[in-house]
């Protein structure tokens, strides 16, 4: 046995059990010693043998008839509709924000915020490795380099603190990304930026809702992306949307979605840069039935998140995720709880989080370092650099340079490790189920709790 677990185990006997118990509700002990609640991976009863009772996208006749509407108006495009303006107009003001343009996908508002920007070759775009690749597909693809700045070891979130180190005389913007629906320290990259003169865009795209200090993510930077793709938290298929306040920054990139037309109709002809990234009117139909609907959702996500998060943090040795600032509202499309073995006689989260898994609540661990092993690790990135479009940009010199910086990511790279443990949970569905389904996670947190003795023999003895 390491020695390890057993100053755990000492120490859990002391710190942990008494308030346990009664966090549990008084039955850590007494159920566990009757064998009334095995763990379901060892055979017993799981908590939940049934999907949960949502199913991923919600719609009804108002989407359908919405749909309906569009095709039988027979403008299908948004130069001739009205879906598109009017969802713009109504989301701008939903956010905050001074206007809104709406396009086919994330990826594309991200492109178009930094082609207007004037981001393009031998420029260096700073941002975070821990993201989902689209965010790095839009530096590369305008042939400038995405540096990397090691995640925050409590949150996996870019480290601000990091950021003032990496920026040269070549960095255009700053690129944080929100993710999960859990923002970034905005504030203090919002400040770096303003200290240096580098705009700061958002990608705010699996966020929409997020807020700090009262204030929507995605209104924070001179551009902020929200996506609409499928698998957000409000969906229409594929649609992005760029949040801005500047209006010749969102005249641009309206024209760039819309293969370089003035928005204001005052400058004919193709007087911008642009390509066609429009949305259809299909798209903004679903989405404005769908934005209608999501109000009420994000109301029950918090509501049911909020209960959830209330009752789970009474549990010793469970807690939430840090916030940047207290009056941070995260949107429970992800929840994360910070997971210390200490009180769970030194399981690791990877195992209480397979017992929960088979316990029918999917539950998954990795710390904050979990999405993968970092996009500056993603094949793309050197074929890139090896491109013909990289070596006419960049010399040699400063290719090699930037390949050796990949390897100076140490908390990303899990050099320096995490000092956290986590628990983290799909809510997006679940949390917009009825109380009895929270209940229903407490109990398998509960249950796996009281019975992390048994977890803690097992791993002792390599089962
Ligand atoms: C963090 C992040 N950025 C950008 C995107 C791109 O959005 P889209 O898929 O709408 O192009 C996504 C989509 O998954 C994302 O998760």
């Amino acid at each position: 046995m390491d020695a390890r677990m057993d100053r755990r185990r000492f120490m859990r006997v002391g710190a942990a059990s008494a308030a346990g118990v009664v966090a549990l509700g008084g039955s850590l002990h007494g159920a566990a010693a009757s064998g009334a609640d095995t763990l379901a991976m060892l055979g017993g009863t799981p908590v939940r043998t049934e999907p949960f009772s949502q199913v991923w996208p919600i719609f009804d006749e108002t989407e359908e008839q919405a749909l309906l509407g569009a095709l039988r108006s027979r403008d299908w495009c948004c130069l001739r509709g009205h879906e598109v303006y009017d969802y713009q107009t109504a989301f701008a003001q939903a956010m905050g924000a001074g206007q809104c343009v709406l396009s086919n996908g994330g990826t594309t508002a991200l492109s178009a915020c930094l082609h207007v920007l004037g981001v393009g070759p031998g420029d260096e775009v700073i941002t975070t490795p821990r993201t989902f690749i689209a965010t790095i597909n839009v530096i590369t693809n305008a042939h400038a380099l995405p540096v990397f700045v090691d995640i925050d070891p409590e949150t996996g979130s870019l480290d601000a603190d990091l950021i003032e180190a990496a920026i040269t005389e070549h960095t255009k913007v700053i690129l944080p990304v929100h993710l999960a629906g859990y923002p970034v320290d905005i504030e203090k990259i919002m400040a770096i930026g303003k200290k240096h003169g580098i705009p700061v865009v958002e990608d705010a795209c699996q966020s929409v809702f997020a807020e700090v200090n009262g204030k929507k993510v995605g209104t924070f930077g001179t551009g902020g992306c929200i996506s609409f793709q499928e698998w957000k938290s409000l969906v229409c298929g594929e649609g992005g949307a760029i949040l801005g306040d500047d209006p010749e920054f969102m005249r641009r990139c309206a024209a760039f979605v819309n293969n370089g037309r003035d928005p204001a109709g005052t400058l004919g002809g193709y007087p911008f840069p642009g390509s066609n990234h429009r949305m259809t009117e299909f798209q903004a139909a679903v989405l404005g039935q769908q934005f209608k609907r999501f109000i009420t959702q994000d109301r029950t996500r918090q509501a049911n998140g909020r209960y959830l998060e209330q009752r789970l943090t009474k549990i010793p040795g469970l807690s939430p995720r840090k916030r940047y600032t207290p009056n941070t509202r995260i949107t429970y499309v992800e929840f994360d709880l910070d997971y210390d073995p200490e009180h769970f006689e030194g399981v690791p989260a990877s195992l209480f989080a397979r017992a929960l898994r088979a316990e029918g609540i999917s539950f998954v661990s990795g710390g904050p370092r979990r999405w993968g092993r970092g996009c500056h690790r993603e094949g793309m990135l050197e074929e890139h650099l090896k491109s013909e479009a990289f070596r006419r940009s960049y010399s040699p010199a400063r290719l090699e340079a930037y390949r050796r910086s990949l390897e100076n990511l140490p908390v990303m790279d899990g050099r320096i490790p995490s000092t956290i443990e986590r628990l983290s949970f799909d809510g997006k569905i679940p949390f917009l189920g009825p109380r009895r389904e929270m209940d229903q996670i407490f109990d398998a947190i509960a249950k796996v709790a009281r019975n992390c003795g048994t977890l803690a023999r097992m791993q002792d003895k390599g089962t």
